[in-house]
């Protein structure tokens, strides 16, 4: 059996935080796609851990998390992300597997990224610059270098021969940086991640459910980043919806029960891209600072707006969502009125359907408004504490959406979180 846990939006919906909540009712917790350019935040011992690449069940006594064969894996970010993570007292040779078949992120896939970016000027994706495009583009290109060739023994030969292609292709970006620094980092890190445990991860992972264990699979990004179903091309370059859970992990699809869906009360997208519900105003400058919207990752400040119910609907359709969990609704504590967008106005005409190009259709979001609760609902323990403003505010989205939310999250904390159903 395999539940999932991913995100609706456009990224930072409070994955980590969510995951590390439900993962001590499952055995395995395993990330099916993406890379460092996850930030995933947690609170252990109420000290703040941002993890990228390993699962957020790492934690947890007694449970094995996966990186699987649809993540692209930056041995750099790993080595220091597992020191961080043994900090805390945890044996990383007992829980944390790598599949053989996931691809190696290089430092040219790096440069590129970086190169790339510069290219598109002011049209530009806003990439993490962590190599993740490009990483994906050797694998669909069939170049790329796995975990598992690390083992072999011509995998220096393999490497020279990449990075000479990179290099032509840096070349013609006409890329001047010096990357030798990256490169001495890198295979120190291989050193490292060579004695970690590399397994098969289909087998690893069927094995684990023939015999009857319980498995998270672990979004990373949003719905709306999704590769073929985001907001292309300002995306981000893997299947982050759950159709990417069973070719990220080699499991079939009927293995899969809940998909559990992730959504802020209300939105954020760092990045470029459309944006329909963004609020460049007041508003949205009082959602970044008190819901501190800085990316996990880059830092980069996140452009805040309401929560778009038409964006939503389509992930949840997409993504086949059976539950929903509501983060940061603490956030709107402060907000006296609120907005929900209930359609999309394209050309003068009300739809409640994505359309092909966001960037270029534009459609201007159909808000209907909503009075805010405006108490304090951070120390709220039970659904009946809430203010009834707040429940009606999440009845109108459950019936909007026809799948209900489970639990609201109301703080950072790992005890911040208030079951519903
Ligand atoms: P992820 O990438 O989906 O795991 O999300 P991020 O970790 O990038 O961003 C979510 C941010 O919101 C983190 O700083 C979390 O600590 C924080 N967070 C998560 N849930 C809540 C919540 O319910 N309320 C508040 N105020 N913060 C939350
Ligand atoms: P988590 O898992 C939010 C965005 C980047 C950029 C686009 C492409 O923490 O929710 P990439 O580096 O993937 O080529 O960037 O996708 N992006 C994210 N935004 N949360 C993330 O991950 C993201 N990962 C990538 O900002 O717009
Ligand atoms: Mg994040």
């Amino acid at each position: 059996m395999v539940d999932v846990i991913l995100g609706l939006q456009w990224g930072d919906e409070g994955k980590g935080k969510i995951v590390d909540f439900f993962a001590k009712e499952y055995d395995v917790v395993a990330r099916f796609q993406g890379g460092p350019n996850a930030g995933h935040t947690l609170y252990v011992n109420d000290k703040k851990v941002v993890l990228h690449q390993i699962p957020s069940g790492v934690f947890h006594a007694g449970i094995v998390n996966l990186i699987g064969n649809g993540v692209v894996l930056d041995p750099v970010t790993l080595k220091r992300e597992c020191d961080t993570v043994a900090s805390f007292g945890i044996d990383l040779k007992k829980n944390l597997f790598i599949a053989e078949r996931t691809h190696l992120i290089l430092p040219t896939h790096r440069a590129l990224d970086k190169a790339a970016e510069l290219s598109k000027g002011n049209q530009k994706i806003g990439s993490t610059l962590k190599g993740i495009g490009p990483t994906y583009m050797d694998k669909t290109g069939r170049n790329g270098l796995r975990v598992g060739d690390l083992l072999d023994k011509n995998f220096t030969t393999q490497y020279i021969k990449l990075r000479l292609k990179h290099q032509r292709l840096l070349d013609n970006y006409n890329f001047q940086e010096d990357i030798t620094a990256w490169e001495e980092e890198f295979f120190e890190a291989l050193e490292f991640l060579k004695e970690l445990n590399i397994v098969n991860g289909e087998y690893f992972i069927n094995n684990q459910i023939k015999a009857g264990k319980r498995v998270l699979a672990e979004g990373a990004q949003g719905s709306m980043l999704d590769i073929d179903f985001g907001t292309f091309p300002y995306v981000t370059s893997s299947n982050t919806i759950s159709a990417g859970v069973c070719s990220g992990l080699g499991i079939a699809p009927q293995q899969i029960r809940d998909v559990i869906g992730v959504t802020k009360a209300y939105c954020t997208r760092v990045g470029g891209g459309p944006f329909p519900t963004e609020l460049e105003n007041e508003t949205g400058e009082e959602l970044r600072k008190i819901g501190n919207e800085f990316g996990a990752t880059t830092g980069r400040p996140r452009r805040c707006g309401w929560i778009d119910l038409v964006a939503l609907n389509f992930a949840c359709m997409i993504n086949g969502v059976t539950k929903i969990v509501m983060t940061k609704a603490d956030v709107l504590d402060a907000f006296k009125e609120l907005e929900v967008c209930t359609a999309y106005k394209i050309n003068g005409k009300e739809s409640q359907e994505i359309p092909f190009q966001m960037d270029r259709q534009k459609p201007e979001p159909v808000y209907k408004g909503f009075t805010g609760w405006n108490i304090v609902t951070s120390a709220a323990k039970t659904f009946a504490e809430l203010p009834d403003t707040m429940k009606t505010y999440v009845s109108f989205i459950n019936k909007y959406l026809g799948v209900d939310i489970h639990y609201i999250s109301n703080g950072p904390g790992r005890d911040q979180i208030i079951q519903v159903k």
